[in-house]
C-alpha cells in the first residue's frame, strides 16, 4: 500500500500566519505539524508516501524531509497548483499509486490513541483483502464543518453530506482514508461541486453506493485534532504538550517509529541526527540508547 499526504491549501484561515509558511509546517509544539500524519503513515507500515503540496511550498517540504532515506522510507513530492479538493490527490498521484491500493491522510490532521497502530493495520487489511474502502467517524460539536455520515438504526452508514447546514449525526468524516485501487478510476469520474473542488466525500459516496465502504468510529479514548482555526491550533499544542510531558513520550516522532519499526537500524539513525541539538532529538537520543 502507498500513502500520500496531502498538504496544500491556501491556508487563509489562519493568515498571517500562514502567509509565508504553508499550514503544514507550523509547529505543533516540538515538530512541525506534517510529522503527525507521516507518523500516522509509518505506523501503518507504509513505506513510498507521495507528498502533494502548492508549487511555493514543496521545496520546504523537501528541505525538511528529503527522499525519506534517514527514516527507511521513500519520500516523493508533487504540485497540486490550485486548492480543487482532495479527490484531486488520487489524479496527481496515479503514475505514484501504480496498481497499488492507497491511503489518504491529510496533512493537518492529527490523530492519538492507544490502539491507534492496530486500528490502522485492520483498515489496511479490510483494503487489501476485500476490496472495501475504510474511512473514520469522530463525534463532533460542530458537524457542519465536515463530512458527516447519516447512519440508520443498525448503526449502517445510508449517507455522507459535505459540510451540510443541517447534519444528520455528529459524525464527521476524518481526514484519513484508506481505498483499493479503484480509487484512481472514481476520482476521475468526480465533478466539481459547488465550491469547485473534486470532494472527497464524493469519492466515498461512490464506495458506499456499490456497498464496498466501511466506517469505523473512533470512539473514547481516541483524539482527532482539529488545526483548521487559531483556537485550535493553539489547543493542539496544548494537547501535545501535555501528553508528552505526562507519558515521557513523544507524540509523532518519525525517528522514533522508523527505529521501532525497524524501518532503519540504531547506528544509522544515530549519524543522521549526530549533529542536532534539541531536547526532541535529545529524546530520539535516549530512545536509542535505551533499545
Ligand atoms: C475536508 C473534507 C471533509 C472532512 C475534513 C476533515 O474538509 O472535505 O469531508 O471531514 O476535510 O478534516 P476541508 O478541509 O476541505 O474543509
Amino acid at each position: 500500500m502507498k500513502g500520500i499526504i496531502l498538504a496544500g491549501g491556501s491556508g487563509t484561515r489562519l493568515h498571517p500566519l500562514t502567509q509565508v509558511v504553508s499550514k503544514q509546517l507550523l509547529p505543533v509544539y516540538d515538530k512541525p505539524m506534517i510529522y503527525y500524519p507521516l507518523s500516522v503513515l509509518m505506523m501503518a507500515g507504509i513505506r513510498e508516501i507521495l507528498i502533494i503540496s502548492t508549487p511555493q511550498d514543496l521545496p520546504n517540504f523537501i528541505r525538511l524531509l528529503g527522499d525519506g532515506v534517514q527514516l527507511g522510507i521513500r519520500i516523493s513530492y508533487a504540485e497540486q497548483p490550485h486548492p480543487d479538493g482532495l479527490a484531486q490527490a488520487f489524479i496527481i498521484g496515479e503514475e505514484f499509486i501504480e496498481d497499488d491500493d492507497v491511503c489518504l491522510i491529510l496533512g493537518d490532521n492529527i490523530f492519538y490513541g492507544a490502539g491507534l497502530q492496530s486500528l490502522l493495520i485492520d483498515a489496511r487489511n479490510i483494503v487489501e483483502n476485500d476490496k472495501k474502502a475504510v474511512i473514520f467517524g469522530y463525534y463532533v460539536d460542530d458537524p457542519q464543518r465536515y463530512g458527516v455520515a447519516e447512519f440508520d438504526q443498525s448503526g449502517k452508514v445510508l449517507n455522507i453530506e459535505e459540510k451540510p447546514h443541517t447534519p444528520k449525526s455528529n459524525y464527521a468524516v476524518v481526514g484519513l482514508y484508506f481505498y483499493p485501487n479503484s480509487v484512481i478510476n472514481i476520482a476521475h469520474q468526480v465533478i466539481p461541486s459547488k465550491r469547485g473542488e473534486l470532494e472527497i466525500t464524493e469519492v466515498n459516496q461512490a464506495y458506499l453506493v456499490e456497498d464496498n465502504l466501511h466506517m469505523q468510529l473512533l470512539g473514547r479514548g481516541f483524539a482527532w485534532l482539529d488545526t483548521g482555526t487559531h483556537e485550535s491550533l493553539s489547543e493542539a499544542t496544548e494537547f501535545i504538550k501535555t501528553i508528552e510531558k505526562r507519558t515521557s513520550l513523544k507524540v509523532g516522532c518519525i525517528e522514533e517509529i522508523a527505529f521501532s519499526k525497524g524501518y532503519v537500524k540504531s547506528q544509522e539513525l544515530i549519524k543522521s541526527i549526530e549533529n542536532k541539538k534539541s531536547p526532541y532529538y535529545d529524546y530520539v537520543k535516549k530512545i536509542i540508547s535505551r533499545a
